[in-house]
């Protein structure tokens, strides 16, 4: 079951990185990625970011592709962290870069994705790896599912983003107690903090996380990319402007008369 995916039809491998498999049907609209290293539970490693990356930036461009579900490969872990092996002999220079680096190239980018991105959390989602699934827009995991940001056990602290995301996510409170006893928790009570938003068992993982991008498929992808920045903006200053901005902005756009056309002949707007 290890080499598994939870996803059915064929995957395709990244052209430069077996570590990264793909699949997208342009009926569907929805692209998922799967990290492939199941033997090391999917550990993140430098290579694996950039084509991760870059990978999402031809995602990014094609119009056909409304959302993203991102996953592992096999029933076990979705990602267990940060490649410890890789970073083991690291210096100062050499791990401020990783983590500025890993932020610009990967979590800072799925963040601000203009596409919803749903992680499908398989199994264990630690450090790097929750770190991940805390970037991507909507969590759904199994049963399985094991959570938890353990750097402070290695003598670290999470160094893509967890320290700024997860009290934005649950509390800080609670992740104050999660980062310092590195605490690892069950599906279960993530769900009940409020930290992914359903659990499933794992043979029905991959229908919900399709279901819910099949459900952002459907609104206007004008609407998707300017809810998710003003979402993003929260917590900053100015949210209340952006969320002004981007409201006025879209009634330029030809899916608000579609979708307003469509409410009004009581039928389903087509968006393009
Ligand atoms: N990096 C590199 N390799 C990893 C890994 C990781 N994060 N997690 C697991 N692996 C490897 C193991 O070394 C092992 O490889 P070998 O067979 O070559 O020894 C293989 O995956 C299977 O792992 P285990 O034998 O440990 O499996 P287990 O079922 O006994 O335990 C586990 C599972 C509890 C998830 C355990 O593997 C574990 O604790 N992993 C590390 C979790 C962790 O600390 N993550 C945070 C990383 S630091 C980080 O992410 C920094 C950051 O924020 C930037």
């Amino acid at each position: 079951m290890e080499n598994s995916t939870i996803f059915s039809g064929e995957f395709n491998f990244h052209s430069t990185n077996k570590d990264l498999m793909f699949q997208y049907n342009l009926d569907t609209k929805t692209a998922i990625v799967l990290i492939n290293r199941p033997k090391q539970l999917n550990a993140l490693n430098r290579d694996l970011i950039e084509s991760l990356s870059n990978f999402l930036n031809q995602l990014e461009k094609n119009k056909k592709i409304r959302s993203i579900i991102i996953s592992g490969v096999g029933n076990k872990s979705f990602v267990a962290g940060a490649d410890i092996k890789e970073f083991k002999k690291f210096n100062k220079e050499e791990s401020l870069h990783l983590s500025s680096l890993g932020k610009e190239q990967l979590f800072n980018k799925i963040t601000h994705f203009s596409k919803p991105v749903i992680a499908a959390i398989n199994g264990y989602a630690l450090g790097g790896g929750l770190e991940l699934a805390l970037a991507c827009h909507i969590r759904v995991a199994s049963e399985n599912a094991k959570l938890g940001l353990p750097e402070c056990s290695l003598g670290l602290i999470p160094g893509y983003s967890g320290t700024q995301k997860l009290p934005q996510i649950i509390s800080k409170n609670i992740a104050m107690e999660m980062i310092l006893t590195s605490k690892i928790i069950d599906a279960q009570k993530s769900l009940q903090l409020g930290l992914v938003n359903y659990t499933v068992p794992l043979n029905e993982l991959s229908t919900k996380a399709l279901e819910i991008a099949s459900l952002c498929n459907a609104i206007s992808p004008e609407s998707a990319r300017a809810a998710i920045k003003a979402i993003n903006s929260c917590y900053s200053q100015n949210g209340e402007e952006i969320e002004t901005e981007e409201f006025s902005k879209l009634f330029e756009t030809s899916n608000f008369k579609e979708g307003v056309s469509a409410f009004l002949e009581k039928r389903q707007p087509n968006f393009n």
